[in-house]
């Protein structure tokens, strides 16, 4: 399948490799043609993996991924193109974190909304999966690395396009019962002020090694 990631950080550039890994096609999206995590990653990547412009990467992908700061995740589709974007699953892993020079990290938007319901607002004709937020770059595709069982979060209005993205969790390794369906995109708001809490927790315990774990009732 042809991939697009829309956005070159550590995130992106980890979910492009794992993709390549499975045998997917990807084209890795920055703002500018020559970005050098790109160009490098592409380099790196073996005939399947490209770089480009968020553009570029929209029009590759058959499935498209928003890898991007939340608080400019808006910014960056519009440049990927509403028309590049019509009726193809987005996958958004972003959190809204805003960072104060004095080290308190915020949301915005919060409460009462969240970029993933921004992005499915601004692009209607896009099928907005939110998922994969609420875990490091290294644990979305290798569950593995945290023992035991714990879950994946995926919440979005389109339940084929949720079906798609379950595909996907299981190719990154996740177990089909490990994935959470929260509900329609709204939830992305609590997946994303779960990130306060995760940042806490990740400078209490050191690393980025742990998630969270349901035991449901049936
Ligand atoms: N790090 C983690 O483990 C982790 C875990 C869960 C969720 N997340 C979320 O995943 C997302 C990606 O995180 P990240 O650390 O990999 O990358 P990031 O640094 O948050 O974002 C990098 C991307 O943002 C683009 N960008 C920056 N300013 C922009 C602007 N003004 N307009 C348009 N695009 C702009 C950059 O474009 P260029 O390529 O042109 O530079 C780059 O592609 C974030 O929302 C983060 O909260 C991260």
């Amino acid at each position: 399948m042809r991939f697009a990631i829309i956005g070159t950080g550590a995130v992106g550039r980890t979910l492009a490799a794992k993709l390549i890994s499975l045998g997917h096609h990807v084209t890795l999206g920055s703002r500018t043609r020559d970005n050098a995590a790109a160009t490098e990653w592409a380099q790196q990547a073996g005939p399947y993996g490209h770089a480009g412009t968020f553009a570029d990467a929209a029009e590759f992908g058959e499935l498209v991924i928003n890898a991007t700061a939340g608080t400019v995740s808006l910014q960056a589709l519009r440049l990927a193109g509403a028309d590049r974007l019509a009726g193809k699953v987005l996958i958004d892993v972003s959190n809204p974190l805003v960072f104060a020079p004095d080290g308190e990290v915020t949301l915005d938007p919060v409460n009462t909304d969240s970029i993933g319901e921004q992005i499915q607002r601004e692009f209607p004709d896009t099928r907005v999966v939110k998922a994969l937020n609420t875990l490091s770059a290294q644990l979305m595709v290798d569950p593995g690395r945290v023992p035991g069982e714990h879950n994946v979060f995926i919440a979005g209005d389109d339940l084929e396009a949720k079906a798609q993205v379950r595909t996907v969790l299981e190719q990154f390794g996740w177990p089909a019962a490990a994935v959470i369906d929260l509900g329609g995109i709204t939830a992305a708001r609590c997946t994303e002020m779960l990130m306060p809490f995760w940042l806490t927790m990740m400078r209490h315990v050191g690393h980025t090694d742990f998630n969270y774990s349901f035991k449901i009732a049936e």
